[in-house]
């Protein structure tokens, strides 16, 4: 084993390389409330942006239904990755690198999605308010903005811990750690990769930040959006116990119509 090779500087270097291997098989909640939330509105969506595309695979399965797509990510190397993930499959992407708080799309869209608690990646509580504006701001009047968010009970009960997980050729370390009174959670990622027969140690560090259900209320009102209606998570995480109720919601809000 070699010694621990430089940080990237962003996060999201070694996490988007391997996004896909390490956690395709935890998705299946994040479709399940997908189709019941979205289900009866993605029929009717024409123009869509997947915000936080991590490697895209959202974008991916949205457009495949006959939506046109964009993917916004801020991490050149998950936006990389979406691009390369699109070509190969012959699904048309628009991917642009790009911060949630300050992003702008060339056209307006029917629907934001943004899922898999990417909503709470961002630096600061405050920094709410600022996706919430960009996000009204990429929407036609009546569009949607879908999202799901981690809450404080998930930074008191599901992320404290150690995780291990491996793979053929990477494995990983998640060490996780809260602090719920600050509404702040953190993981100290160690990365272990195998180039030819020796191995290389990475380590990232991603960090989380939560709301309470009432201030993403107001949030999302006082950012335009006159219809706001929220899911509790645990159902679509049955097989996986301790996602309590209470511990994720899924949110979908409809910005005020023309009038
Ligand atoms: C947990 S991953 C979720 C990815 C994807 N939504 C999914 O369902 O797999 C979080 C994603 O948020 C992105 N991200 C973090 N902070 C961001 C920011 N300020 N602006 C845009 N993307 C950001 C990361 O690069 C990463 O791709």
């Amino acid at each position: 084993m070699s010694n621990t090779a430089p940080s990237s500087r962003l996060p999201y270097r070694w996490l988007a390389e391997y996004y896909d291997v390490v956690f395709t098989p935890f998705r299946t909640p994040i479709v399940r409330a997908r189709d019941r939330v979205l289900g009866k509105i993605l029929p009717g969506i024409g123009l869509a942006c997947d915000l936080a595309c991590g490697t895209g695979t959202t974008a991916i399965e949205l457009a495949r239904i006959g939506i046109d797509m964009f993917a916004v990510d801020d991490s050149p190397e998950m936006c990389r990755q979406a691009r390369r993930k699109a070509k190969s499959e012959g699904v048309p992407l628009k991917v642009i690198r790009a911060d949630m708080r300050d992003f702008r799309l060339p056209r307006p869209v029917d629907l934001v999605t943004c899922e898999y608690d990417a909503i709470n990646h961002v630096p600061s509580r405050r920094d709410l308010k600022k996706v919430l504006a960009c996000v009204a701001r990429a929407l036609k009047p009546g569009g949607y903005f879908y999202f799901d968010v981690n809450n404080r009970l998930s930074f008191e009960l599901v992320w404290p811990g150690v995780f291990w997980i491996s793979r053929p050729g990477v494995a990983l370390v998640i060490r996780n750690f809260s602090d719920p009174p600050r509404d702040r959670a953190w993981s100290e990622i160690d990365w272990f990769i195998q180039r030819g027969a020796s191995w290389r140690r990475h380590h990232e560090r991603v960090n989380e930040v939560c709301w309470t259900p009432e201030e993403i209320e107001r949030a999302l009102r006082a950012a335009g959006f006159d219809s706001v209606h929220s899911w509790d998570a645990s159902p679509f995480f049955k097989g996986t116990p301790e996602v309590k109720p209470g511990c994720r919601t899924v949110w979908l809000a409809r910005l005020r119509d023309a009038d």
